[in-house]
């Protein structure tokens, strides 16, 4: 194994205190190329490029586009978010990049940046998983320590952990689609476009969410798995019997049901294993209906902060700055890891 230097290296000219500790996250994981700096463990810039726009014509992503414009994006974003947090790359002390779950090709992309960006600036690579980003992104600023709840909820994910003192404990997750890629699929049934999840949240904001009565899925079960495809064959059953049902009300009675489920399995497991706090993470953690939905409830739910929901960069530099004292140094033939288990980097 490479050993680079367990900091910043200095340069003539560049003014750094000894004592500072910055990293830059890189996430190219779907199609949003997010790069952040976290430094002494405060987020000091989180930019994104969104590749969404172009995936809208085929109604969800296509891995090799979104690869092409992480490739494109990802230098000028590097770039911009250094200088946003007003440093230069030499005050780096390390990088840290999504090694997985993701899209294969648009992983491959982050990663040999970084890798590239490590060797040269001779400091530390860390490996990050994309779902340790999502629950740092949640906790920080927060006080919540393990062990606690945590709902991953998001376009791959849907996922009950328990975290402890020893790491993730999966307790419950979906037997089918995720919860996002369900608000992804129902906005293409209604031609709402993508991504489908704030178009279902805005088009609900004037709809009525009893006026289809859709099943809240898992109901009335003990299981703290989720479900979701039976719930978006529902809507399209629904919508090929009412060809003209209002969309609004359509987005409203099925986000409604979605909502609920993720609610009411949340509460069982907080009963069952006796949690009273829950962090709530993901793309899908953006919902301001799933928000006002956890606050109807007894639990202390812990969301993340403006701009942190969804796929960014400052997620993977709070993981990465997490995990700095127990890295290594450089794996330069590290690979992507499309299905990576939260757990592991
Ligand atoms: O975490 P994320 O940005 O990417 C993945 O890791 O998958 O999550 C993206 C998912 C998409 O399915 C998107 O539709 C969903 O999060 N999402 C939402 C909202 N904003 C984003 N779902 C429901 N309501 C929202 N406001
Ligand atoms: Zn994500």
């Amino acid at each position: 194994m490479l050993q680079p230097r367990n900091g910043s290296p200095q340069r003539a000219g560049v003014l750094q205190s000894p004592a500072m500790r910055a990293v830059l996250g890189i996430d190219t994981s779907c199609d949003e190329t997010g790069v952040g700096v976290v430094i002494d463990g405060q987020v000091a810039s989180n930019l994104i490029a969104s590749s969404a726009q172009l995936h809208q014509q085929f109604g969800g992503v296509v891995p090799e586009l979104a690869s092409r414009e992480h490739l494109r994006a990802l230098g000028p974003l590097i770039q911009a978010a250094l200088a946003e947090a007003k440093i230069t790359r030499y005050q780096l002390s390390a990088l840290a990049v999504t090694r997985g779950p993701g899209l294969i090709g648009a992983l491959l992309v982050g990663l040999a940046a970084a890798k590239a960006m490590a060797y040269a600036l001779h400091i530390p690579l860390i490996p990050v998983n994309h779902l340790e980003g999502h629950v740092r992104a949640a906790l920080w600023g927060s006080d919540l320590q393990p062990p606690f709840l945590a709902l991953i909820v998001s376009g791959g994910h849907t996922t009950l952990v328990e975290v402890k003192a020893d790491g993730y404990h999966p307790i419950g997750q979906t037997r089918d689609d995720a919860v996002g890629e369900a608000f992804d699929k129902v906005a293409r049934l209604l031609n709402l476009g993508y991504p489908g999840g704030p178009a279902i949240e805005r088009a609900a904001l004037s709809g009525d969410p009893q006026r289809y009565p859709l099943r809240v899925p898992m109901a009335g079960s003990d299981s703290l798995d989720f479900s979701y495809s039976g719930l978006k064959t529902a809507v399209l059953h629904l919508l090929r019997t009412y060809p003209d049902a209002n969309p609004a009300d359509v987005a409203a009675s099925f986000q409604h049901a979605a909502i609920t489920s993720l609610v009411n399995i949340t509460q069982r497991a907080a009963a069952q294993l006796g949690y009273t706090r829950v962090l709530v993470t993901g793309g899908v953690a953006a919902s301001c209906a799933l928000r006002a939905a956890f606050q109807q409830t007894a639990l202390d739910a812990i969301f993340p902060g403006k701009g942190m929901s969804t796929d960014n960069g400052a997620m993977i530099a709070l993981a990465g700055y997490a995990q700095f004292d127990q890295t290594q140094g450089w794996d330069l033939g590290m690979n992507a890891v499309p299905y990576l288990e939260l757990g592991k980097s």
